[in-house]
């Protein structure tokens, strides 16, 4: 493995078993980071080829050494994933084949959390950066320093779902300017009542949710969601590994509404309301890590895996007389 990208990719069973299914073609790996699923797909199922995509040169620098062996099979671009349906259209026209499955491991890798001069941990000092892209964007010290403290308790209640956001965002307030993430955690840590700083460090909350503002995670995540089935042909699957409850909710009730989700007939009869149905879900629910991944890796604690299939659209009832 990569001596500069060390990364545990999560749920690989899961995610090579979902994947083995599909017709030969090439799958997206929206969030390639250190190659890890990327590589554990090419190894394992011979049949498909993959291109990685990531907003972070760092990552791409290192997917494509890790990848480099796979010669043809293995593509990877530095892009934001919300250029999906271009990407895949460019590879369609490259190469002739399909785009027949997707796969998001959202969040950022172990990598970036490690460095500290990129901004991401509480742990050590470094500046408020943040950005997953470090060559563009507002950083974390333009939003702790320049936002209404309205809207930064806001971002720490959605993003970061704590009940003290008030609180940290009133101490963030009254400590500005912040120079460095070590100042920011401080100013965090001071402003909880003693017992809710034995549970965890509750800078780790507001971290998280100035990662997922500062990069617009939502945003992106939302828009590239809509790209997918477009994407996708029949028998084609997007896979996706959340961390957040936000983004879980989100890739949730984009898959149920793909899959007939909106329809109101009542149960047990053929659907005649015309709600869109062109995907099936796979599994009843998320999947989580196994007892055995979880005591290995703790970044396994927070996964939930979702996956769904195209199929064929069912008909609009109207159009049928
Ligand atoms: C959890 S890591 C992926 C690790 C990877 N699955 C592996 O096994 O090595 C997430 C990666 O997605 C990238 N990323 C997050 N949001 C992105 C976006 N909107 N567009 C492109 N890359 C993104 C991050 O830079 C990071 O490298």
């Amino acid at each position: 493995m990569d001596q500069d990208f060390r990364h545990e990719p999560v749920m690989v069973t899961e995610v090579l078993d979902l994947l083995g299914p599909l017709p030969p073609g090439w799958v997206i790996d929206a969030t390639v980071g250190g190659g890890g699923h990327a590589a554990a797909v090419l190894e394992a199922h011979p049949h498909l080829s993959v291109l990685g995509l990531d907003r972070d040169g760092a990552a791409v620098a290192a997917a494509s050494r890790r990848l480099a062996p796979y010669g043809p099979r293995a593509q990877v671009v530095g892009a934001r994933f919300d250029r999906l349906a271009l990407e895949a259209e460019k590879l369609r026209r490259q190469t002739g084949s399909d785009v027949v499955g997707v796969l998001f491991d959202l969040g950022v890798s172990s990598v970036q959390i490690d460095r500290p001069e990129r901004g991401f941990s509480y742990r050590s000092a470094g500046p408020l950066d943040m950005r997953m892209d470090p060559s563009s964007g507002m950083t974390a010290a333009d939003v702790v320093n320049g936002y209404e403290e309205a809207e930064l308790a806001r971002i720490f209640r959605d993003n970061g779902e704590t009940r003290w956001a008030g609180r940290m965002a009133r101490a963030i307030v009254a400590a500005r300017p912040l120079s460095d993430t070590a100042a920011l955690a401080e100013a965090v840590a001071g402003s909880v009542p003693a017992p809710a700083r034995r549970r965890g460090h509750p800078a780790a909350r507001v971290f998280q949710a100035l990662r997922i503002e500062v990069n617009a995670e939502l945003e992106v995540l939302s828009a590239t969601l809509d790209q997918v089935p477009g994407v996708l042909p029949r028998a084609g699957r997007a896979l996706v590994l959340a961390y957040h409850s936000g983004e879980d909710r989100m890739v949730k009730d984009r898959f149920r509404s793909w899959s007939g989700g909106a329809c109101t007939c009542p149960p047990g009869l053929p659907c005649a309301c015309g709600a869109p149905r062109f995907a099936r879900l796979l599994g009843r629910g998320a999947r989580q890590a196994g007892a055995e991944e979880l005591a290995a890796n703790p970044r396994a604690s927070a996964a939930r895996l979702r996956a769904v299939e195209m199929v064929e659209m069912v008909p609009d009832p109207e159009d049928q007389s």
